[in-house]
């Protein structure tokens, strides 16, 4: 999978925690193997000095097994969340492209809640299951290699076991544990939702003499849980308890074949007791099994994310923005997918105009509004901004000229001066009043206790509709955009403040273009000039 593909220096910190795996993993088989050799030869009582080497490995595999183990641990979550990091980099220089005109409006609402959870699988695809599955197949087959050495026909028994236990083990214990998984957690949504009601409604159960009754309820879907996790730990249980009987079955085809083999002392206790060692080894491959499936399903929804038609192409050499602001759309097409949204409209906006653009919802409006802002690109035809095609024009120049104010402006949560700050970072406290003053939002602001400080809550949740647009106005106006684009500013007002939100806001726009899109046109202060077009 592409997008998962770490780049350039973060490869060899995954070579070093895979080595360092090995080293932990192949340490902990190893101490088994010497411990083996070390107390069936020390039980023949040779001299002493015969015994050191095996005494000084057993001691630096099982200090080496800690130490390596710490290093995996260390250089691979290092390593897996420097790749998340890019991954999440490159989805939100994505998503700023696709944003404004290339999702699908039924996805934008649940994307970005199901994009946290998709984009974390990055870590569990390298920590969980790239990383355990290498280090096992490696030590697996150094193991295989080791005892083959010694007896051919024990390191072909070892390397069945190691078989069936990263291929039918995780079959087997896949589907339990799925079902297994989703019970306990919908039994754990029961629960939780009994707990909320029971306390919500203590009193009146406690009034209604109901105590018992709801007591009762309550621990049967709580015995419910407690069985659903039963059977939940049951499956694990059952895929760890396959996995000891693969391990011991090689272990005891070593003590047969050696037996048969005629192999004695040392070597025979080596060849029975090391792939016990494996156990430890091979214990993350099921669970790694599984989590694979869940992680490809995740990493799928983000690349189809990354994968979708960019809504709009830079041109490869841009022309220097016109100082002209007489904009023009020519026979302009536009859409998305299969379906022409907007097809041969026509429309002359001179530097200055205003021209109300009205059409029942879902007439292209927005869509219209997208392709003013260069968030996307036409079929056919064309939009000329003092002649030149915007399509040769920077997206960036484009915005530099033309600015937008919709229906739901986004207001941060942060005080009103950063909120207008962010239109023109570094202005001083008198323009931001004078915006303010032009958006009609002055009085309002100077009669809050903390002034420009006041902090506006959650998406702007302690200012009322119409003070947010108003907020979202005077940030457009210190942007200072030549050609105003007001998609339904209107739309979650009533009528009175809608009408006087307008008055303001054609008055507030000077010498500047007004486009206002509505489907409420009859809101539009009776004496400014305008042009009007209907779509339909
Ligand atoms: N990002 C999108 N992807 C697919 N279809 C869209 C998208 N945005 C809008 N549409 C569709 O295009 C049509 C026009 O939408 P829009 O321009 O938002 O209309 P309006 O603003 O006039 O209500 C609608 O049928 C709408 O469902
Ligand atoms: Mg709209």
């Amino acid at each position: 999978m592409r997008l998962v593909l770490p780049e350039g220096r973060v490869w060899w910190r995954l070579g070093l925690a895979l080595l360092a795996g090995v080293a932990a993993a192949g340490s902990a088989v190893a101490l088994l193997a010497t411990s083996a050799w070390l107390i069936t030869t020390a039980a023949a009582q040779p001299p002493v000095l015969t015994l050191m080497v095996a005494i000084v490995a057993v001691r630096a595999f099982g200090v080496g097994r800690g130490v390596f183990r710490y290093v995996e641990r260390l250089v691979g979550h290092d390593a897996a969340y420097r790749v998340l990091g890019e991954t999440r980099a490159r989805i939100t220089g994505r998503l700023e492209k696709l944003a404004p005109g290339g999702l699908s409006s039924q996805r934008k609402g649940d994307l970005l809640a199901r994009l946290v959870l998709d984009v974390d699988a990055v870590l569990d695809l390298w920590l969980r299951v790239v990383l355990p599955v290498a280090v096992a197949a490696v030590t697996a087959t150094a193991t295989i290699g080791l005892l083959a050495l010694l007896l051919p026909a024990a390191g072909a028994a070892v390397a069945l076991a190691v078989l069936v236990a990263c291929t039918v083990v995780p079959l087997l214990t896949a589907q339990t544990a799925a079902r297994a998984e989703r019970n306990v957690s919908s039994a754990r949504g029961e629960v939780a939702a009994n707990a909320t009601e029971t306390l919500l409604t203590a009193a009146d159960v406690v009034a209604f003499n109901a105590v018992d009754d709801v007591l009762k309820s309550f621990s049967a879907s709580d015995a419910k849980l407690a069985a659903a996790e039963r059977r939940s730990a049951w499956s694990a249980g059952l895929g760890n308890a396959l996995l000891v009987l693969c391990v011991g079955g090689a272990s005891v085809a070593g003590l047969v074949l050696g037996n048969t083999a005629n192999i004695t002392g040392a070597v025979f206790a080596v060849l029975v007791l090391t792939p016990l060692a494996l156990a430890d080894v091979l214990g993350g491959v099921p669970a790694a099994a599984q989590l694979a499936i869940r992680v490809r399903a995740s990493l799928g929804r983000v690349q189809e994310l990354l994968d979708s038609p960019e809504p709009v192409h830079e041109p490869a050499n841009a022309l220097p923005l016109p100082a002209g602001r007489d904009l023009k759309v020519k026979h302009l097409r536009v859409g998305y997918g299969d379906d022409d949204v907007l097809d041969g409209l026509s429309l002359d906006m001179p530097a200055g105009s205003r021209v109300v653009i009205t059409g029942p919802s879902g007439s292209g409006k927005s869509t219209l509004a997208a392709v003013l802002m260069r968030f996307l690109e036409p079929r056919a035809g064309q939009v000329l901004l003092d002649g030149v095609d915007l399509a040769q024009l920077e997206g960036d120049q484009v915005r530099s000229v033309v600015g937008l104010l919709t229906q739901e402006s986004h207001v941060f949560d942060t005080s009103i001066r950063e909120n207008l700050l962010l239109a023109k970072p570094g202005v001083s406290d008198l323009q931001l009043w004078k915006a303010l003053y032009r958006a009609r939002l002055g009085v309002f602001v100077e009669k809050l206790p903390d002034g420009l400080n006041t902090m506006v809550g959650e998406h702007g949740a302690r200012l009322s509709g119409g003070e947010r647009q108003r907020l979202a106005f005077a940030r457009l106006l210190l942007a200072d955009r030549d050609v105003l684009v007001l998609d339904e500013p209107t739309e979650h007002l009533d009528e009175e403040t809608g009408r006087a939100l307008l008055e303001d806001l054609f008055a507030a726009a000077g010498r500047r273009t007004v486009v206002l899109l509505t489907h409420r046109p009859e809101l539009v202060p009776a004496h400014v000039p305008r042009q009007l077009v209907c779509l339909t």
